[in-house]
């Protein structure tokens, strides 16, 4: 299947290069072609990644079996009206836009493009990424079995019922990396503050994200309560830290974080 695919992105910026990394990892020799109006961003993807690139946008339409639409969310009408006329039907197009609706994309493109929506986060560049996508339901059958093909080294692939789900995978996947982020960011700043050098400070830090991520990702059949519970007992050092989080209200921060995340999800087109 590989060999009569390629695979065309407009835009070079975080997403591309995640995408482009991840992409790389199963399909050494598919063809990929990478626009942007500066070449800086070009130069290294061509280098790092063997992607063709140009400045032009229309070129990676007219050499792409699958055009990814990886520009910010207002540059998208330009771009697309940019490309329009030489789209063809058979193309897949996948906007990675928030907040710009299939409605809307199949009013920038035409009604009778194959357009998917999907929504990546950054550890897709070393396959341990969440890309949600959701496709009209008519259309499933022939753009899904080769997006799940070219992608699957991204990390897990959600298909979505609902167009509105987008909106969920950007508030708790496509946005949620810079969330823990900050949280070992904030433990790190202490760490420091209490005489840690910054590399012991890392690595103490990200080594115990990954090995609570595996514990709750392998132990499926184990509740966030109970594994919380095996580390946290009566009366000591973990159940202090716990109760300043509570006594804080962090459970009600996370509710205003999300319903923030999901308001500019929507409105971010206007
Ligand atoms: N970052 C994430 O974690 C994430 C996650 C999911 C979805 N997304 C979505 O992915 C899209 C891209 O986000 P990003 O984070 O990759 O943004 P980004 O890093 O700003 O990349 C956007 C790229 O588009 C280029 N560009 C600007 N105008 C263009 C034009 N007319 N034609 C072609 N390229 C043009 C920019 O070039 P210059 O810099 O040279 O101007 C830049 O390299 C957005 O729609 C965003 O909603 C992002």
């Amino acid at each position: 299947m590989e060999h009569h695919q390629s695979i065309g992105f407009i835009g070079a910026g975080n997403m591309t290069t995640t995408l482009v990394q991840g992409i790389r990892q199963l399909h050494q020799n598919l063809p990929m072609i990478v626009s942007n109006p500066s070449t800086t961003k070009l130069e290294v993807l061509k280098e790092q990644y063997q992607t063709e690139i140009t400045v032009n946008n229309v070129e990676v339409v007219l050499n792409s079996d699958i055009v990814i639409l990886a520009v910010k969310p207002n540059v998208l009408p330009m771009v697309c009206d940019e490309i329009r006329t030489d789209l063809k039907k058979e193309q897949i197009i996948v906007s990675l836009a928030a907040g710009v609706s299939l409605v809307q994309l199949y009013q920038y493109l035409g009604q009778e493009m194959m357009i998917v929506r999907a929504m990546p986060n950054t550890p897709c560049a070393i396959g341990y990424g969440i890309c949600g996508l959701y496709v009209d339901v008519k259309l499933k059958f022939k753009v899904a079995p080769l997006l799940s093909y070219l992608f699957e080294g991204l990390g897990q692939l959600k298909w979505l019922k609902d167009e509105k789900q987008i909106d969920d995978i950007i508030a708790f996947a496509g946005s949620a990396p810079a969330y823990f982020y900050y949280f070992m960011q904030c433990l790190q700043k202490v760490a420091i503050q209490r005489g840690l050098d910054d590399t012991l400070a890392k690595d103490l830090i990200a080594n115990t994200a990954l090995g609570a991520s595996m514990m709750v990702t392998t132990k499926n059949d184990i509740s966030f309560s109970q594994l919380i519970e095996q580390v946290a007992s009566k009366g000591g050092t973990t159940a202090q830290a716990l109760s300043v989080l509570e006594e804080n209200n962090l459970s009600v921060i996370v509710e205003k974080m999300i319903s923030a995340v999901i308001e500019r999800a929507q409105n971010i087109s206007n």
